[in-house]
C-alpha cells in the first residue's frame, strides 16, 4: 500500500487529498467519519460506472449507496444533464447533511460539484477522481461549473469538496489518450513553478506513462501539492492561481476552434499551449531559446500533441484564434492576461504583450502545419 496526504489548508474549509492505491476498497472507512448518516448518492459516468461502481459500493461497505449514470464525455456538462442530476439528488432526498460522491473525470467532477454547490443552497461533496487530470487539478481548488452556449465554463461556483479520494489504481483503464492528456496538466506544474519536478519528468515520464505505480503516485502528489498550495494563496482567483493557467489561453483558443471534441482534448491543448507560451516568452525575449526547445522536446518524447500541426482538420487563421483567445474569462478590462515564463518553473502574469509577436508566434505556428 502506497499512500499519501495532502492538505489544502483553507480554514474552516480546508480539506484533505489522499493519493494512493487501494484507495477505493476503502472509501467506506474513508467517507464515513463525514457521514450524518451511512448513505451517499454517487454520480458516475457510463464508462466509469460499468468499470469501477461495483468495486465503489464494495468499497463503501457498510454505507448504503444510491448511483446515477449519466453519458460520458464532454456533452454531459450542460444544462440539460446539469437539472437531471439535480432532480437525481433532490428524488434520492438528499439532504444538508448528507454527502455528494462525484466519481469520474473532470467532467463529473466540474458537473457534480456545481450541482453540490446550489442544491438546497449548497450540500457537501467528495471528488473520486478517476482520470489523471482530474486526479492532479480539476478535483482539487473547488472550481466547478457547466459548459453553456456562450462558452466553456461559463455558468459555476467555487465550492470546495470536504475530501479527495485519488486512487493511482483506477488510471489503469485509461486510453493511452486520455492518460497523455492529463499528463499534460502534469507537465504544465514543473514548467509554472518547479523546475526540478519538469527535469524529474523528462526523466520518469515514459516511466511513469508505461504505468510505474511509484512513478505515477509521485506525479500526482507534486501536482496537487502545486495545485493545493496556490489555490491555499489564491482560491478565487485574485492573482498567482491565474499561473495555473500557463498554456490555457490559446488552449481556450484551440478548444474552441475544434468544437470541444474529439479532435483536441482539453489537456492536450493545454500541452501545445505551453509549447507556445513558451515560444511566445522567447520571442519577447523573457527565456532563452532554449527553454522552449525543452518543453517541444519532452512532449514530443512522451508521443504527446506538440504542435499545431498535431490537429486534425482546418483551424482559423492567426487573427482568428487572436479573436477567440481574447473570448477566455481571463480578460480583464477588455485585455487579455497571459501566463508567461523566464525560464522553465518561473511563469508569472501579465497583460503586455503586443498583439504582432502573439500573432507572428501564430502565423509561424500555422505555417508548420
Ligand atoms: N475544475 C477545474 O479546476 C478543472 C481543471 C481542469 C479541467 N477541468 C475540466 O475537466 C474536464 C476534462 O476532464 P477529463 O479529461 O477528466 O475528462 P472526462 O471526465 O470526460 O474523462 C475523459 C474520458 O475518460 C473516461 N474515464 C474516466 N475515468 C476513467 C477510467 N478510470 N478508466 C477508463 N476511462 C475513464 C471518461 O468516461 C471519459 O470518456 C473539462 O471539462 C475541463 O473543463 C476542470
Amino acid at each position: 500500500m502506497m499512500r499519501e496526504t495532502v492538505r489544502v489548508e483553507l480554514g474552516e474549509r480546508a480539506y484533505d487529498v489522499r493519493i494512493g492505491t487501494g484507495l477505493l476498497a476503502r472509501a467506506g472507512a474513508e467517507i464515513a467519519p463525514l457521514l450524518r448518516r451511512p448513505r451517499v448518492a454517487v454520480i458516475t459516468d457510463e464508462t466509469v460506472g460499468a468499470l469501477h461502481l461495483d468495486a465503489l459500493r464494495a468499497g463503501l461497505g457498510d454505507v448504503q449507496m444510491e448511483a446515477l449514470t449519466l453519458p460520458a464525455g464532454e456533452g454531459t456538462k450542460s444544462w440539460p444533464h446539469f437539472e437531471r442530476a439535480c432532480e437525481w439528488l433532490l428524488a434520492q432526498k438528499v439532504e444538508r447533511k448528507d454527502i455528494v460522491i462525484a466519481f469520474g473525470g473532470g467532467v463529473i467532477g466540474d458537473l457534480v460539484g456545481f450541482a453540490a454547490a446550489v442544491l438546497r443552497r449548497g450540500v457537501r461533496f467528495v471528488q473520486i477522481p478517476t482520470t489523471l487530470l482530474a486526479q492532479v487539478d480539476s478535483s482539487v481548488g473547488g472550481k466547478t461549473g457547466i459548459n453553456v452556449a456562450a462558452g466553456k465554463n461559463l455558468i459555476g461556483a467555487f465550492h470546495q469538496p470536504s475530501l479527495v479520494l485519488a486512487d493511482i489504481d483506477l488510471l489503469g483503464t485509461l486510453t493511452a489518450r486520455d492518460f497523455l492528456a492529463g499528463y499534460g496538466e502534469v507537465v504544465k506544474y514543473g514548467l509554472l513553478g518547479d523546475p526540478l519536478f519538469f527535469e524529474w519528468l523528462e526523466d520518469m515520464g515514459p516511466k511513469l506513462a508505461a504505468g510505474d505505480t511509484a512513478a505515477r503516485l509521485r506525479a500526482v502528489k507534486r501536482s496537487v501539492e502545486m495545485k493545493a498550495e496556490i489555490v491555499a494563496r489564491d482560491e478565487t482567483e485574485e492573482g498567482d492561481r491565474a499561473l495555473l493557467n500557463l498554456g490555457h489561453t490559446f488552449c481556450h483558443a484551440l478548444e474552441a476552434a475544434t468544437g470541444y471534441g474529439d479532435r483536441l482534448l482539453h489537456g492536450e491543448g493545454v500541452a501545445i499551449g505551453c509549447a507556445l507560451a513558451f515560444e511566445l516568452s522567447q520571442r519577447l525575449g523573457l527565456c532563452s531559446q532554449e527553454a522552449p526547445s525543452r518543453v517541444r522536446a519532452h512532449l514530443k518524447a512522451m508521443g504527446m500533441k506538440t504542435d499545431l500541426s498535431d490537429i486534425p482538420g482546418e483551424l482559423p487563421d492567426a487573427d482568428g484564434l487572436i479573436t477567440l483567445m481574447a473570448q477566455d474569462k481571463k480578460v480583464l478590462d477588455g485585455k487579455m492576461r497571459f501566463i508567461l515564463a523566464r525560464g522553465i518553473g518561473e511563469a508569472f502574469v501579465t497583460s503586455d504583450v503586443p498583439r504582432d509577436v502573439l500573432k507572428s508566434v501564430l502565423v509561424d505556428a500555422l505555417a508548420r502545419r
